[in-house]
């Protein structure tokens, strides 16, 4: 199998296998860094830092030296043609025709997709605004692998700011993909974003308890729990998973009603005290992901401030707790307050690790996307990402990405870029982004077949009226807005007329 002439866009742009074949190449390449520089000889590779960075810039440059390639850079959107108005779809195409290799980060969600559609040469995305950060997920698998070994049934909880961390959001993917159990601390106001939480279930199969509707009465010493999630490659029912009831979480619903959410099989068994009891205390955490309150995504500054007042600190304190004994301690970096100084010496803490096995690891990325190494994985041993084939929405009809940060609505790009969606739900419809993969619940539809030639019967109803399962998916026109519809031709059925002369 060879990864010759790929882009890695997302982490699920490799497979499982892929994945683990990558790590013996930076294993390989760990043990004699210094002997690596026949492997890249002659290649170069273009370096675009078009937000801060140390470790992934230096860290990727730093990987290209030792594999005995060189480096053309641009740090800044200003120093760049962008800034007159270039399109990044122009300014891939022309580097793509200057460099063997592109690593970029830029501050708009999907920046790296275009990027990649148009350069003709392998792209990395180091980084797109808040969607992912797939090499520095690959850093955190690898450090998860040397400390732990098996990532499968492993216990992660995920610490910090979940909305807007994109490395947070490429690592939840690939841990749920190797069968990690993902808890999910209260994040108030930075929980994992929807999309996030419906590939998880969606795409990689497993599932979620959402127990932040319930009640939770939180003891002393008990750590509190918004959602834990269970792949499918770790059993998931708590009569399969003997430790499950070792975690901490105190649930006062009633058990009726934490059937109706699907969890009944979770429960069933662990009525002590007549409480729903999950404890975390004796079974404990394996990792605490730490992530900084990523600030210069946050809209308005005072909300940053607002949130700033509640982060989550990580220090000795907390990790006196019995639950974190043996947890390791990981953080993609750079901290500011969310985690102590004070706990650098600790053995728990593998901060630094993470970010020095960013060579390697990226040495071995470039080295096989370059197919300047090959690896070799048997089927068998493989387990690719089960691609849903969700229908493609496309057309023309106005519908948006609702993402103002989305690569699709920038005015240097919207020239270019059509909107593109996934069908991913009919009830409630909706669509998820191509781009930056957020998503966006329409109101309205129509059907293409009925107008053709027919004027008078163009009509488009509500979204969640049952049209929405009568119309063939190559068929469906979606909008927005009514006014939208109305442009496009279209006149209200009968029944929104009706629902508005109701009103
Ligand atoms: N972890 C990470 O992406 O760090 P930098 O922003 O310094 O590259």
């Amino acid at each position: 199998m060879s990864l010759a002439g790929s882009s890695l866009v997302s982490i699920d742009d490799l497979s499982n296998g892929e994945i683990e074949a990558l790590f013996s190449v930076a294993d390989e390449m760990s043990d004699s860094l210094n002997d690596q520089s026949g492997v890249c000889q002659g290649k170069i590779m273009a370096s675009l830092f078009f937000e801060p960075s140390t470790r992934t810039r230096l860290s990727f440059e730093a990987a290209m030296l030792r594999l005995g390639g060189r480096i053309i850079s641009a740090v800044e959107v200003g120093a760049t043609s962008l800034a007159k108005g270039e399109s990044l779809a122009d300014m891939a195409r022309v580097v793509g025709s200057y460099a063997d290799i592109i690593v970029i980060r830029h501050p708009w969600e999907g920046a790296a997709r275009v990027v990649a559609d148009y350069a003709g040469v392998p792209v990395i995305n180091a980084g797109d605004g808040g969607h992912e950060h797939p090499t520095q997920a690959l850093c955190d698998l690898y450090t998860l692998k040397k400390e732990r070994r098996n990532i499968e049934g492993l216990k992660i909880a995920l610490f910090g700011d979940l909305r807007y961390g994109r490395a947070v959001h490429s690592l939840t993917y690939a841990l749920a993909r190797f069968g990690a159990v993902i808890l999910f601390p209260p994040s108030p106001g930075l929980e994992m974003p929807e999309h996030v939480l419906r590939k998880l279930t969606t795409e990689y199969k497993g599932k979620l308890i959402r127990l932040e509707a319930v009640n939770q009465k939180v003891k002393k010493g008990f750590f509190p729990l918004d959602a834990i999630y269970v792949t499918p490659s770790s059993p998931h029912q708590l009569t399969m998973l003997p430790d499950i009831p070792d975690i901490g979480v105190q649930i006062g619903l009633e058990i009726e009603t934490l059937k109706k959410h699907g969890i009944d099989t979770w429960l069933h068994y662990d009525l002590s005290e007549g409480d729903y009891q999950i404890k975390l205390k004796k079974a404990g955490v394996d990792t605490l992901y730490v992530m900084r309150l990523q600030k210069e995504r946050h809209a308005p500054a005072e909300e940053g401030q607002e949130l700033k007042k509640d982060y989550p600190v990580v220090d000795k304190k907390l990790l006196k707790g019995k639950e974190f004994k043996k947890t390791i301690v990981m953080h993609p970096l750079p901290r500011v307050d969310e985690l102590a100084y004070e706990l650098d010496a600790d053995p728990r803490s593998m901060y630094f690790k993470q970010a020095a096995r960013g060579v390697p690891v990226r040495m071995a990325l470039m080295a096989l996307l370059l197919g300047t190494r090959e690896i070799a994985i048997s089927k068998e041993a493989d387990s690719s990402v089960q691609k849903v084939d969700y229908p493609i929405y496309d057309r023309d009809s106005g519908v948006r990405c609702s993402n103002s940060n989305c690569v699709s609505n920038q005015e240097t790009e919207t020239r270019y870029i059509r909107p593109e969606f996934k069908i991913v739900s009919l009830s409630p419809l909706t669509l998820r982004c191509l781009y930056c993969e957020h998503e966006v619940h329409p109101q309205y539809i129509a059907s293409s077949e009925w107008h053709q030639g027919m004027l008078a019967t163009k009509k488009y109803h509500s979204a969640d009226s049952h049209w929405i399962r009568k119309i063939k998916p190559e068929n469906l026109i979606i909008f927005d807005s009514k006014s939208e519809a109305g442009a496009h031709g279209f006149k209200p059925s009968s029944y929104i007329t009706a629902h508005r002369k109701g009103r």
